[in-house]
């Protein structure tokens, strides 16, 4: 399937399903949030995550992932890290840091996958803006998320946003399609040409995920084979949800 251009239409029944793992994915963030704070662990988020999941009978998509096989049920990815940073009991969260929260959960098969950037306690003003930005660009782009658009416009509405604000799409990192795979094609890029690509259907359903940085659009990976953290050290943060085309416009099965 990688090689397909268009994302596969989901039968209302094949939704049906995605909505309840949207909705897991919805109530790890939800938990998750409400344990942001100076003094939390990383490795803590990833067993409230590792609790909702058996709560509610979902597996997790991230844990044994790729190469070298992931191993944790979210990524937390703190301040310059932009995604797939791996919770550690060394990673203690402080007053005025950022934290990006990465959640995916498989429900009968069917997969959702969000993310969200959180202040812990009070931080600058650059660091609420920047998560302002990235959340506005996602926005953008689920507004665009309508029949008869085109990928591209996704993109476009995204990177216009970032780029307005004077900030930076990270470069070499996508979203994607989703179904029965969490990375299923086409994938969805944070930059693009407004009426371009393939057209949005009734059914299609896509991981949006925008990552902002301050300083630069260029990423280093770190020896541990994930973290990917920002090329020049400024903050990063990152926001993802899983939306569907809908008769009546987009519907963000990741979102309570
Ligand atoms: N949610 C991420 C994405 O959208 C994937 C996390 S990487 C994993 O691509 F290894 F944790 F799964
Ligand atoms: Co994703």
């Amino acid at each position: 399937m990688l090689f397909s251009r268009t994302p596969a239409v989901r039968t209302r029944e094949q939704l049906a399903i995605m909505r309840r793992a949207g909705r897991v994915v919805a109530e790890m963030h939800a938990e998750i949030r409400a344990a942001i704070a100076p003094g939390t662990t990383t490795a803590e988020l990833d067993r409230i995550g590792r609790d909702v999941l058996a709560c509610r009978g979902a597996t997790s998509n991230f844990l044994g992932y790729g190469h070298p096989p992931y191993p944790a049920v979210i990524c937390a990815s703190p301040n310059s890290m932009v995604v797939h940073g791996v919770p550690s009991d060394r990673v203690v969260l402080r007053e005025g840091d950022i934290v990006s929260i990465d959640c995916g959960a498989i429900v009968d098969g069917w997969h959702g996958d969000a993310a969200f950037t959180a202040p812990v306690g009070e931080v600058s003003d650059e660091a609420r803006r920047l998560i302002e930005v990235t959340e506005a660009s996602l926005d953008a782009a689920i507004a665009a998320m309508v029949e008869g658009n085109r990928l591209g416009d996704l993109g476009h509405a995204v990177e216009s946003t970032v780029r307005a604000a004077g900030l930076h799409v990270v470069a070499g990192y996508t979203g994607h399609a989703i179904g029965q795979a969490m990375h299923e094609a086409p994938n969805v890029p944070n930059v693009g040409t407004a009426g371009s690509g393939a057209k949005l259907r009734v059914g299609n359903v896509l991981a949006i995920e925008p990552m902002v940085a301050i300083g630069t659009d260029d990423t280093d990976v770190l020896d541990d084979d994930w973290s990917v953290v920002t090329a020049d050290g400024t903050w990063a943060a990152h926001a993802e949800h899983t939306i569907a085309v809908t008769p009546d416009g987009p519907e963000v099965l990741t979102r309570p």
